[in-house]
């Protein structure tokens, strides 16, 4: 099941969520570039709310004890309406309690990969992951269940929504690359965040 919205969010309401995003990062417990196992630095700088992932270990933990032990921020009540309100919109079940929340800068990207870090239950239910993204587009890879299956390409703009859930959970994916400058200018971003809610 997936399920694409393209603009789900006009363009004030992504102000708003560019705001909060923006504070978040730079705030008291900051977005960091995160190291992955073998010793590779991540191409994003990135913040978990509700629960940290651990980019050393791929588990989950209430404090990033792989950078500054500091605590993972709470969830806040407009991130957890969001990922209720699209959720619902695409008829998939979903209490979100983890967002990570992304930035992506002119040289950005992710490299293909499975979300399989949450808790089983939820895996196997199919619970789905609810993705939101802002300012510059991305060339976001979508492909299927062994990583070496074919891979469709999409173009993700600055307000779209893109749920996977049941069989598609665990559908590889990435990020290849940004096009940058295709930010709405009222926006006033260089660069893109992207918003994954996931319920542990
Ligand atoms: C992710 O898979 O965690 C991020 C995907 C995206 O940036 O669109
Ligand atoms: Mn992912």
């Amino acid at each position: 099941m997936i399920q694409r919205f393209t603009h789900y969010l006009d363009l004030e309401r992504q102000r708003t969520f560019v705001d909060e995003c923006r504070a978040l990062m730079d705030g008291a417990v900051p977005a960091y570039v995160p190291t992955v196992r073998g010793g590779g630095k991540m191409h994003v700088r990135m913040l978990c709310l509700g629960r940290h992932w651990n980019g050393l270990t791929y588990r989950y933990e209430p404090t990033r004890s792989d950078f500054d032990n500091l605590p993972a921020p709470p969830l806040p009540q407009s991130f957890r309406a969001l990922a209720a309100d699209i959720a619902r919109d695409a008829e998939l079940p979903l209490a979100a309690d983890i967002c990570i929340l992304n930035y992506y800068d002119a040289d950005g990207r992710m490299g293909l990969h499975q979300d399989k870090d949450e808790g089983a239950e939820s895996i196997a239910a199919g619970v789905p992951v609810v993705s939101v993204s802002l300012g510059d587009t991305a060339r976001f890879l979508f492909g299927g269940l062994k990583r070496r299956d074919p891979i469709e390409t999409m173009l993700l703009e600055s307000g779209d929504a893109f749920v996977f859930g049941g069989p598609s959970r665990l559908r590889y994916h990435g990020v290849s690359r940004i096009v940058p400058h295709t930010a709405p200018p009222e926006l006033h971003l260089t660069g893109r965040f992207n918003l994954t809610f996931r319920q542990f």
